[in-house]
């Protein structure tokens, strides 16, 4: 018996990979968190599984769910939104299911970052202005930020910034990085990104927040700002330039070595 936590995607069902699709259809128990898990990828159940909403469910209820199916030597495909690899609490549960030798694997997810940056139409890495991408969040009331990592030591980067769990304090983050961005810094807010009420608003920094105010959207969004959102005339990096030799093309042919 096994626990598998699947990455299910920012949202649109089809966005789910193949394994954690196939892994779904194995198991008969699926945990989800229902408060962003698509209902669509329960499709993939089979019929008699038991599937269990765990947004109104704390940790101990999780688990003993994972303690049941385990003594009846059942799998449990565990979903959670996104990626795991961030804000998923799947250390807290891990470290659970360790201390009662439950065995677990780990699917990964589309993270909703790269699916607002797939909806916005942009690379957040661009060539000569911003080779970093920082996933971050501000405090929020299930966990503080820790002391050192305030935003405006990132902002101090000059990196692109993928702001989670934070539009609802959008305005006192667009203040703060204003003097590290400036005024005309491309930023966008993409809510719910591939879900069928999908909304994107670009502006710039300065007008970010009075523009997600006057569509009135609060929840499940991601906040971009850097100079990547909206490139310009950037330099193209060495990497398809033709007198650049790399192990896949010759120098000059343009072609991949015969
Ligand atoms: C608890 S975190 C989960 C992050 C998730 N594990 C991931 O890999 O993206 C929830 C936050 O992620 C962002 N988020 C999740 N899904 C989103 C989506 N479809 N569109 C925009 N932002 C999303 C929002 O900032 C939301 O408040």
């Amino acid at each position: 018996m096994t626990v598998h936590f699947i990455g299910a995607g920012p949202g649109a069902a089809d966005l789910i990979t193949v394994r954690g699709r196939d892994l779904i259809a194995a198991c008969p128990v699926c945990l989800y968190a229902g408060s962003l898990v698509a209902p669509e990828i329960l499709r993939w159940c089979p019929p008699d599984a038991r599937v269990v909403d765990t947004a109104p469910l704390d940790l101990d209820a999780i688990v003993a769910e994972c303690a049941r199916a385990h003594a009846a030597g059942q799998d449990v495909a565990r979903l959670h939104s996104g990626d795991l690899s961030i804000w998923s609490a799947l250390a807290e549960q891990t470290r659970r299911l360790e201390a009662a030798g439950i065995p677990y694997t780990v699917t990964p997810g589309v993270p909703a970052f790269a699916a607002a940056a797939a909806v916005l139409r942009r690379e957040l890495t661009v060539p000569g202005l911003a080779q970093s991408v920082v996933l971050t969040r501000t405090s929020g009331r299930a966990s503080a930020m820790p002391e050192r990592e305030t935003l405006a030591t990132f902002a101090a980067t000059g990196a692109t910034l993928a702001l989670h769990l934070s539009i609802h304090v959008i305005e006192q983050v667009a203040a703060e990085l204003v003097p590290f961005y400036g005024a005309e810094c491309p930023a966008a807010v993409v809510f719910r990104a591939t879900w069928p009420d999908e909304r994107v608003i670009t502006a710039k920094l300065a007008g970010i927040a009075s523009a997600v105010a006057e569509a009135g959207l609060e929840r499940t969004a991601l906040i971009l700002v850097g100079p990547a959102l909206a490139p310009g005339d950037f330099r193209e990096s060495a990497l398809y330039a033709p007198d650049y030799d790399r192990r896949f093309r010759a120098r000059g042919s343009g072609r991949p070595p015969a």
